[in-house]
Order: C-alpha cells, then structure tokens, then sequence
C-alpha cells in the first residue's frame, strides 16, 4: 500500500515559507529588506553582518552581504592606496578617494537591489561604515526608489579593549594590508584610518529622520537603542542582536550512544542504549573528567538514549531535558528500517529522496520543521558559554548547518556517525570544529580539526 505525499494531502494550517523566505499567507506584505550596518571601523560591523546573514539563511530567507571594502578593493584601477593600505585614503579631505569608495558603495546598492528585486533574495546586508547623514540619505533614497525596506544597525563602541582586540584579531589580517606591512604597521595604520573617519561621523539620532527604523548596539550588546521596527524580518533581527555575545566559549555536540534500534537499523521509537552504547556514555563522562570545563551545562533530549548517554557525566552538571531537542518525528515510518519503508511506502521514499529538506513524513516531521522548533535552541546557545548538547542525528544536522554556515540544501546530508564528539568553538568570522571520535576497542579518542563531511550517500 502506498499513501499520496504530504505534499499533496497536508492541509495543515501553519506558516511556511516559499523559497525566499517569505511567508505564504498573502496578506503579509513581502517586501525585502535592506540591512544597513553603520559604525566607525572595527566596531563588529561585518562580524554582525556574517553572523545575521547566517542566523537569516538558516531560518529560510535568502540573505546575502554585500561588503564595500571588497567592492572597493575589486575596483578595476585599485592600487595600493585603492586597496586600502595607507590610513589617508580614509581622510574627509582626500576628494579622489572620496569618489573611489562612493563609486564602490554605490555598485554594492546596484547588486544589491538586483539581488532583491530580481526574486533571488528576501534580505541585504549593507556593510560598510556609512557614518555620513549624507550617506544615510543617500541609501534611504535609493530604498524608497526600489521599494524596499531599510532597517540601519549602528554599532557603537567606546571601550578600547574591544576595539583593541578587534583591531588585533581581525583587522590587521585584513586583505587591506595582506603581504604589504607587519602586523604593527598595519595596527598603526588601522587606528589612524580609525581617526579619519571619526572627523566625519555622524551617529544616528532620531531627529536626523522620525520614521527612521534602526537599532544601535552599545559596547557590543552592554545596552541597546531600538527605534521604529517594521515587519517579521526587523524584529527577529533586533531579538537575535539581544542574544549574542563575544565571550569565547566552546559549544560541545554528540548523539546518543548506539541503541537497540540503531543497532537493527529502525528509525526514531525510545529504545535503551547497547553496550556499545553504554561504553559510549562512560567514555563521555571520563571525557569530561579530564576537559574540566568551566560551568558546562548539558542539555539533552528527553529520549531514553540521550538521558542514558548523560547519565556518566557529573551530578553537578545539571543535564537538562529539551523536548525540542527530540529527533525528527519519523511519523508513520517511525521504528521501521529504510528498506521497510521503501517497501512499503515507495512514493514516500521517492518524495523524500527528491527533497529531503522540505519532505514531512506523514503525521510527522520534514528537516525543515526542525529548525523551526530549534530556533529557541539556537538563540539559547548564542546566550550561553559552555554547553554540551546530547540529541540525534537530524537535530545536529540542523544544530550543525548553522554553526558551520552550510546551505540548507546540504543540512539533512551532514555526516553525523554515532561516538563521536564535536567541539565548536566561535571565532570572529567562523567557527572552529574539532572532532573526536571514540575507538570503542581500545577507548581511546581520535582527534581531527575539521568540518563533519557531507554523507557519501543519502541515508546514511
Ligand atoms: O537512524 C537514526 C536516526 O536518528 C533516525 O531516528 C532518524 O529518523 C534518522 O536518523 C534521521 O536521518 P535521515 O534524515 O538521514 O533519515
């Protein structure tokens, strides 16, 4: 017997997406939005901008930065100074310059309008310093004339350990400086371009336009501003800014040791843990033993495979139990094999296979609802420090796929095996992973600094 697809016999009521992002119900508005980062230079305008591009996409809108410093630096006449290597090619009064990078500004708004308003985009993200009103205005024109929205974030620092630090990460490593000066040069230069453009900053201020729609973000996220939000897009983007922090920190993921249908190759049901399963959770809480690390909280999910895989970790450490960290709700396939399923139901199994991201089992769960109820998980783990998460195979790929920045179309195909530990830990523009994998044999752990693969094949 074969049932038609969900796709075909859902009528369930609820929000969904179309393939930019936008909501479905049409009396929503689909206007795209333009995000338009304002701040002196190495205020974390483009560590914002990558990070929200990442959190947006991840969501399901199509969201692309467009850098101006690299619009600058693709400039067909870029020299050195075009590129940005000497701080006086930021000053007010170098009128050649000033010509140089608004040109560059301004093919960074023509794509960037492109992109939105051909379809191929729900959201822009606008970083450059834009610290003129003149700039300002300049954008909220080119908006209006495009009939798009426009939402500034301003970022606004005062506390020099941030900005130092900032400047020695990141900016000294910029492709501005790149195989032209040592490190202390480029420092240097960097705070005097700094200077340059405090000559002319202008901070956002509500007289400037009433109607204007912005946040500014103080010392990175010690206070906040929020003026005018318009729509879906802009609050989630002030509610995700009020989330964040750069305290370095690691973010620990597993599944559940093997279990009895693991073992039989059964999707989803409660089963208890094998005994290499339980050797599994031993390891794990030796593991934590020797890490020692600070204030880690676990969170598990409430099946009985993942609370037994927490059991060997210490008391103190608190496990808490998420339902939302549940596996995907294999609905009526649930506790049958792959090739039962292919059996019995050949055009789920096709369904599935032609988009695995957006396929929902009948009476239960696609990729793509997982990521909804994972969204309080993911802004709960951008409020946290050190975290363990004890879940399963589809909800780490969901988990993964955000941290690691990958496409939605790659997220349900990320290679997760079973006893193996990754250990994340942000950066300003990336995130580091490191793999450990237990030899079950000798109970040793192997570890690798790199990215979880993609699957060789599909199901695995
Ligand atoms: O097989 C283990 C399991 O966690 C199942 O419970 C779940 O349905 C499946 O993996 C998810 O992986 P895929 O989406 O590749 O079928």
């Amino acid at each position: 017997m074969d049932i038609p697809s969900p796709l075909e016999t859902t009528k369930r009521k609820v929000a969904h997406s179309d393939q930019h992002g936008f909501s479905v119900f049409p009396d929503q508005v689909r206007v795209p939005n333009v995000i338009v980062m304002v701040g002196l230079p190495a205020r974390g305008k483009t560590y914002i901008s990558k990070k929200l591009c990442r959190y947006l996409k991840w969501t399901g809108f199509k969201t692309k930065v467009f850098n101006v410093g690299e619009y600058r630096r693709t400039d067909a006449n870029a020299a050195d100074a075009i590129h940005g290597a000497n701080a006086s090619f930021f000053s007010p009064d170098n009128a050649d310059a000033l010509k140089v990078r608004t040109e560059a500004a301004g093919r960074a708004m023509e794509d960037m309008a492109d992109y939105l308003n051909s379809g191929a985009g729900a959201v822009a993200i606008f970083d450059a310093t834009n610290t003129t009103k003149f700039r300002r205005k300049t954008i909220i024109e080119f908006c209006k004339n495009n009939t798009l929205r426009c939402f500034f974030i301003e970022s606004v620092c005062d506390d020099p350990a941030i900005i130092d630090s900032n400047v020695t990460d990141v900016k000294v490593n910029s492709p501005d400086y790149k195989g032209l000066m040592s490190a202390e040069q480029a420092k240097e230069d960097f705070m005097n371009r700094i200077e340059n453009y405090k000559k002319q900053y202008e901070p956002i201020e509500e007289s400037e336009d009433e109607k204007l729609s912005f946040i500014k973000v103080i010392n990175a996220g010690r206070s906040f501003k929020v003026h005018q939000v318009q729509g879906h897009v802009q609050s989630r983007v002030v509610y995700f800014l009020m989330n964040i922090h750069l305290l370095p920190r690691s973010i620990f993921l597993t599944r559940h040791g093997e279990s009895e249908y693991n073992a039989m190759g059964r999707l989803g049901g409660d089963s208890p843990l094998t005994e290499d399963g339980r050797k599994y959770a031993v390891a794990l809480g030796e593991f934590f033993e020797e890490e020692s690390v600070q204030n880690l909280r676990v969170w598990c999910s409430q099946k009985v495979r993942a609370a037994q895989t927490a059991q060997y970790l210490r008391p103190e450490m608190h496990a808490e139990y998420w339902k939302a960290l549940d596996e995907l709700d294999a609905g009526i396939c649930e506790g049958l094999t792959y090739e039962d399923i292919q059996q019995r139901y050949p055009k789920q199994a096709d369904d599935r296979a032609a988009d695995k991201y957006h396929y929902r089992y009948p009476s239960g769960e696609s990729y793509e609802d997982v990521v909804s109820r994972l969204e309080p998980v993911i802004m709960e783990l951008e409020r946290q420090a050190n975290v363990l998460v004890v879940s399963h195979q589809a909800v780490l790929r969901c988990i993964l796929a955000y941290f690691y920045d990958r496409p939605l179309s790659e997220l349900p195909f990320i290679d997760i095996p079973l006893h193996s530990l990754v250990k994340l830990t942000p950066r300003a523009y990336h995130c580091d992973s490191t793999i450990y994998k237990l030899d079950l044999e000798t109970g040793e752990w192997d570890e690798t600094s790199a990215q979880l693969p993609l699957c060789d094949s599909p199901r695995d």
